[in-house]
């Protein structure tokens, strides 16, 4: 049996606490499938002299110092599961330079500066692994660094914050609005007592940014993502997406752009209910991708939650373990193909636009009219007259998502709309 592999683990919270119940737990599986046992020789958290009883450790293993731990010379590999930016980049640059592997679930600090990571990993010729930063629990990074390598990846479409989910599929399912919605999953433990991160799509962005650098060979980061969360999205807009046999998701979408780029984004969408995304419920993710010869492919499970997130990182453990005693590294980042991002603007979508206008003869050709100047196609109207004035609801065909806008700004100027009620991005393939 080869020398014990020792871990050094930052963070002993949700996901931290859990790695450490399963790395008990697994313990004899664990040491059959590396071919070595694993010692954790220390624990860095923020508080070191707290009560942790439960997780069966030696009071001494804790320290605060998570940099001098992450460094010490009998420490092979390091998990990091604390998050933010600083201090976690100084440990695993520091780490990974002097030749450690390390595993994280730092989704915010690969988003922001990914490239400094990747570099010192490179330099210090060590693995970096970081299954747990997206959708938690689902084997999907792997898959994309790996098994999909042979493949043209053209498109990844994914619900990837769970608080939201649970959020919209709470409105999907009871007609509650946003706000009513919110309540209930910070009740049950889903939202964060600040969901900003959650709902307003920040979590996803980084979410995204990752995965679009993955698929597409490229470095993506958060601020390349373009980016809007849930909280406008109303009861009205859900009755109105059911009307059309559809339902509204926070999507991260990165595809190809015709230009040779590629474009990445977070925002709500409504998806016919005959989309595979349309059916993720509750708090759970998904992400499907679409690749020249592998064709289309769906990952689905939880993406979120201490042991989810900790099974990603047992997993990553393992295979850097078996990589160290194997005396190889995995494959470094694979950014050659380096796209450039394009804007927002650039990217074609459709549009599903409500309006309350005045009920007079004339107003949908004045409605049209606008549209057609701003080269937009109209799909469908819908038309309901209420009193004296009307709504209309109109779903467009694909265009630049910059003339869309465009076309909405001109309709907010127009004497005849009282109102632009709601602005929403189509996505799939119906347009009924
Ligand atoms: N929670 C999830 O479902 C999930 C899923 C996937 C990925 N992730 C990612 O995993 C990471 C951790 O998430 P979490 O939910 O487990 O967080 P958490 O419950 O808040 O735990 C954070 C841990 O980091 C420790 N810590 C904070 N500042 C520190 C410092 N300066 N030095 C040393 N230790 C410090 C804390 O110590 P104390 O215990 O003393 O406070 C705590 O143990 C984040 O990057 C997150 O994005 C989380």
């Amino acid at each position: 049996m080869a020398q014990p592999v020792r871990v050094a683990l930052l963070g002993c919270g949700t996901v931290g606490s859990a790695v450490v119940r399963l790395m008990h737990q697994q313990a004899e599986d664990l040491t059959a499938r590396i071919g070595a046992p694993l010692e954790l020789v220390g624990v860095a958290v923020r508080r070191p002299n707290r009560d942790r009883g439960d997780l069966g450790l030696d009071r001494s293993l804790f320290t605060a110092d998570a940099l001098s731990l992450a460094k010490r010379d009998d420490v092979d590999i390091v998990v990091e599961v604390v998050g933010g930016i600083e201090p976690a980049r100084t440990w695993l640059t520091e780490a990974l330079r002097a030749g450690k592997s390390v595993v994280t679930g730092n989704k915010a600090l690969l988003a922001e500066d990914g490239g400094t990571i990747h570099d010192a990993a490179a330099e210090g010729g060590a693995d970096l692994y970081y299954e747990a930063a997206v959708a938690g629990a689902i084997p999907l990074l792997r898959p994309l660094r790996e098994s999909l390598h042979g493949d043209r990846i053209t498109r990844v479409t994914g619900i990837v914050n769970g608080t939201t989910n649970f959020i919209l599929s709470a409105m999907d399912a009871s007609g509650m609005g946003f706000e009513e919605a919110l309540e209930e999953a910070t009740e049950l433990g889903y939202a964060e007592p600040d969901p900003t991160a959650d709902i307003e799509g920040f979590d996803a962005a980084a979410k995204a940014a990752i995965l679009a650098s993955l698929a597409f060979h490229t470095r993506v980061t958060a601020a390349d993502v373009y980016r809007e969360g849930i909280t406008d999205v109303t009861a009205t807009d859900m009755a109105s997406a059911h009307t059309m046999g559809a339902t509204i998701k926070l999507l991260c979408i990165a595809t190809r752009t015709d230009g040779g780029g590629v474009a990445v984004r977070v925002h709500p969408a409504m998806i016919p209910k005959s989309h595979p995304l349309a059916s993720v419920g509750d708090a759970f993710n998904a992400v499907f991708i679409e690749a020249d010869a592998a064709g289309q492919l769906m990952f689905y499970g939880r993406g979120a939650g201490g042991a989810p997130s900790a099974s990603a990182v047992l997993g990553d453990i393992v295979a850097v373990a078996r990589n160290r005693i194997a005396g190889h590294r995995a494959a470094s980042e694979s950014s050659y193909a380096a796209l450039p991002v394009r804007p927002m603007g650039e990217v074609s979508t459709r549009y599903h636009v409500s309006l309350d206008v005045a009920d007079r003869a004339g107003v949908l050709a004045t409605v049209a009219n606008v549209f057609a100047r701003q080269g937009v196609s109209i799909a469908t109207v819908r038309q309901s007259g209420r009193d004296a004035s009307a709504q209309l609801v109109i779903v467009t065909h694909t265009a630049p998502d910059a003339a869309l806008r465009a076309t909405v700004e001109d309709l907010r100027a127009l004497d005849i709309v009282r109102s632009v009620a709601s602005v929403l991005r189509v996505e799939g393939e119906s347009s009924r």
